[in-house]
C-alpha cells in the first residue's frame, strides 16, 4: 500500500506527542502506540509496491509514494502509453537499435517500465529521492533548485527528455526548462512534459509544449487536473495535439 498523499501520519503522530513530566522540558517523547505508528510507517517506504503484470510482461516493482516528495506514481496504463511513445521516439527505424538516449527527469515510474519493456535502451534517471540508487548508474541524484548541477557528460546528450516536475509553481517549472535546455540536444530533442492543466500557459511560454488528448492517470487518483504536453505534434498517437484545450 502507498503512503497517503496527505498529512495524515503528520497528525497521527504530532498529535500523540507528549511530554512526560520526569524528562526535560525541551524534549517532546512520542508516546508507544506513536512510535509503533512512525515505525510502520517509516518500514512502508522501503516496501516496494508491486504492480500487475500487463501485456509487454514484466512484473514492475516501484517504491512506496512518499507524500514529502511529492510523489504520485503513474497507473500502469498511463506508463505503458509513455513507453510505447518514447521507444518509439528513441529507436525511428524501429529496428529496435537505440539512436539516442531517454531523460526521464523526476519520473521514475517511466524509468523502470520502460527499462522492464526494453532494457536496450539509454536512459538516465534523475531524481532527488536517494532510494533509486538501486538503478546504480543510470541513478543521478538531481535537485530542481540546481537545475545544471549536473555531470558534464550529460549536457545536451539526449534525444528524448521527459520531465515531471514535483510542484506546480512558476520557479519550479522555471528551473525544470533550465534542466531541460541542459540535457537536449542543440539541434532538438522531443520533449514530453507530464504536470498539471493551470501550466499549460507558462509551459507554452518556457518550453513550447502544447497539450495532448491523451490523459495520464495515477495509482492513487489526484485532485487536479493533469496533463501530458509536448513539443512535437504526435497526431496519431496519444491523442495528437489538443489545440482547443482551454
Ligand atoms: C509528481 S512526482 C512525478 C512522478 C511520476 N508521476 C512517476 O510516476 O514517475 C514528482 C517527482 O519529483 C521528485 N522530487 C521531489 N522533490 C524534488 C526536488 N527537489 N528535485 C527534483 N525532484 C524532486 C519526487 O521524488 C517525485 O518522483
Amino acid at each position: 500500500m502507498a503512503a497517503p498523499a496527505s498529512g495524515m501520519e503528520d497528525e497521527r503522530v504530532s498529535g500523540e506527542v507528549k511530554r512526560e513530566e520526569d524528562d526535560d522540558e525541551d524534549m517532546p517523547q512520542l508516546s508507544a502506540v506513536a512510535m509503533e505508528a512512525l515505525r510502520e510507517f517509516l518500514a512502508e517506504q522501503q516496501r516496494p509496491e508491486e504492480q500487475d503484470e500487463g501485456e509487454g510482461g514484466g512484473r514492475v516493482e516501484l517504491v512506496a509514494e512518499d507524500w514529502r516528495l511529492s510523489q504520485f506514481w503513474y497507473d500502469e496504463r498511463t506508463a505503458r502509453a509513455l513507453v510505447e511513445e518514447v521507444v518509439r521516439l528513441v529507436s525511428p527505424s524501429g529496428s529496435g537499435s537505440a539512436a539516442g538516449a531517454v531523460a526521464c527527469i523526476a519520473c521514475p515510474t517511466l524509468y523502470a517500465y520502460l527499462k522492464k519493456t526494453d532494457p536496450g535502451v539509454p536512459a538516465q534517471l534523475l531524481e532527488y529521492d536517494e532510494r533509486f540508487g538501486q538503478y546504480g548508474g543510470d541513478f543521478t541524484f538531481y535537485d530542481y533548485n540546481r537545475p545544471e548541477e549536473l555531470p558534464a557528460a550529460m549536457k545536451h546528450a539526449y534525444r528524448v527528455v521527459v520531465a515531471d516536475p514535483p510542484y506546480l509553481s512558476k520557479e519550479c517549472l522555471e528551473k525544470i526548462a533550465k534542466t531541460v535546455s541542459f540535457l537536449a540536444q542543440p539541434e532538438g530533442s522531443f520533449l514530453l512534459l507530464l504536470t498539471g492543466e493551470v501550466q499549460k500557459d507558462r509551459a507554452l511560454e518556457l518550453l513550447n509544449v502544447h497539450p495532448c488528448g491523451f490523459r495520464p492517470q495515477h495509482s492513487n487518483k489526484l485532485g487536479n487536473e493533469f496533463r501530458l504536453f509536448t513539443n512535437y505534434d504526435p497526431a496519431d498517437r496519444l491523442g495528437g495535439w489538443d489545440l482547443g484545450a482551454k
